[in-house]
């Protein structure tokens, strides 16, 4: 059967990595989450104890191998070697991780080895740019978005889940400016593709997100 690009973006917290990986299993793709390897690039950078320098951090990038195992609960990351899962979802890395995807030669050394893992086709790749930069040829993309009180809400009982206490209101404002700060860089901004479908999952449940994405994938095939 043909096998197909799935693009999927859209802002901080609209649940692309879980529907994602669960389009991808059903369709028996691989499913690349970028915004772990650009949160990969952040926690190796912070381990250096550096000061923030462009050119130290893209020279990282260029260096360091991103593995991802894919496992049914999990999708575990794993950077030369050493896992990383739980490690780049710190709000320490949250917190500098759109610093650091700003970085040109970062995102180079990354747009590569997405494009890479891409070559073959029967991909699901999620992030901000994946539509408009990485696969503007992808034969399905969906701008996947919701409100930023449902975003932070979803973000908040995840965080809850996890057995971390956090501040609802602190959570909203953090993903408000990382949006923010996503859509107004220079370099591959956050922006709907022209010919990006746009689904808002506000009023929907999981399920119905990953229903309608599989029907769309039926449509292409
Ligand atoms: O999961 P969450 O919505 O918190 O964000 P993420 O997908 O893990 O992405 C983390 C950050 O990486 C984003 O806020 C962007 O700054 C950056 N990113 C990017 O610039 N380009 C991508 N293709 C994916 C992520």
């Amino acid at each position: 059967m043909k096998k197909i690009v799935v693009a999927i973006d859209g802002p901080a917290g609209a649940g692309k990595s879980t529907i994602a990986k669960l389009v991808g299993e059903k369709l028996g793709y691989a499913y690349i989450d970028t915004g772990a390897m650009y949160r990969s690039v952040t926690w190796k950078f912070l381990g250096t104890g550096k000061d923030f320098n462009e050119n130290v951090i893209g020279e990282l990038a260029h260096k360091m191998l991103i593995e991802f195992k894919p496992e049914a609960k999990v999708n575990r990351v794993f950077v030369d070697g050493t896992e990383v899962t739980e490690a780049i979802r710190t709000p320490e890395v949250t917190a500098n991780v759109s610093k650091v995807a700003a970085i040109g030669s970062v995102r180079e050394a990354m747009v590569k080895q997405q494009r890479r893992m891409g070559e073959i086709g029967g991909i699901i790749m999620d992030g901000r740019d994946i539509g408009t930069v990485v696969f503007p040829d992808a034969e399905l993309k969906v701008f996947l978005t919701a409100s930023v009180e449902e975003r932070a809400m979803r973000r908040y009982k995840e965080n809850v889940a996890k057995g971390q206490t956090c501040d609802l209101a602190k959570l909203k404002e953090e993903i408000a400016a990382r949006d923010k700060a996503d859509s107004e860089r220079e370099i591959s901004p956050l922006k709907q593709a022209g010919d990006a479908i746009l689904l808002d999952s506000s009023h929907m449940t999981i399920d119905e997100v990953v229903q309608a994405i599989l029907n769309m994938v039926e449509e292409r095939l």
